[in-house]
């Protein structure tokens, strides 16, 4: 059985990250959508069970994809789960130095971690949580980069805060 990991913050899960989870679908058995924290990032918008019933609602119909919460050391939890891989998708170089440096960092500390990037599909090069959040928080139509079937939810969680207010 082949579990790969893919980790993130997913505040909230955007069709980039649907996108990366699918595909990885295809080539493992099972996949574990990670919701982790991210030690660089001061807040969240949305609270761990919010992200983790958002993800839930957007993976519904997969049938090897689930989704589950850590605390702990990404490095760690493969251990634990007896997974193979950490799957993570990369949208441009900028990604790339960080990317490349947690790569190395979680093999260090489990030489069994193998991350493995997936291109981001073109049409997702830009997209991100924060961008997301940003056009959200302005009014702006954000049907065309998180789920469909999430959408409705997000946008009510996310028009009600402006930055700066
Ligand atoms: O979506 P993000 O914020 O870019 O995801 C980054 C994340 C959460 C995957 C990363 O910060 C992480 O792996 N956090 C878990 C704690 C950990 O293992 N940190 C050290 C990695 S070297």
């Amino acid at each position: 059985m082949r579990i790969a990991v893919c980790p993130g913050s997913f505040d909230p899960i955007t069709l980039g990250h649907l996108d990366i989870i699918r595909r990885a679908a295809k080539l493992f058995d099972q996949v574990i959508v990670l919701v982790s924290i991210n030690a660089a990032k001061n807040s969240c918008s949305f609270t761990r069970e919010e992200r983790l019933h958002l993800i839930e609602k957007a993976i519904v119909g997969m049938e090897n994809v689930r989704v589950d919460s850590t605390d702990g050391l990404l490095a760690d939890y493969l251990r634990d789960a007896h997974a193979c891989a950490i799957v993570k998708g990369l949208r441009a170089v900028s990604d790339f130095e960080y990317e490349f440096q947690m790569s190395l960092a979680n093999k260090r500390l489990n030489p069994d971690a193998e991350t493995i990037f997936f291109t981001a599909a073109a049409e997702n090069m830009y997209l991100s949580s924060s961008i997301v959040k940003q056009i959200a928080s302005f009014g702006g139509d954000i049907s065309e980069f998180v789920p469909g079937c999430i959408l409705e939810e997000i946008k009510e969680r996310l028009c009600q805060k402006r930055p700066g207010e």
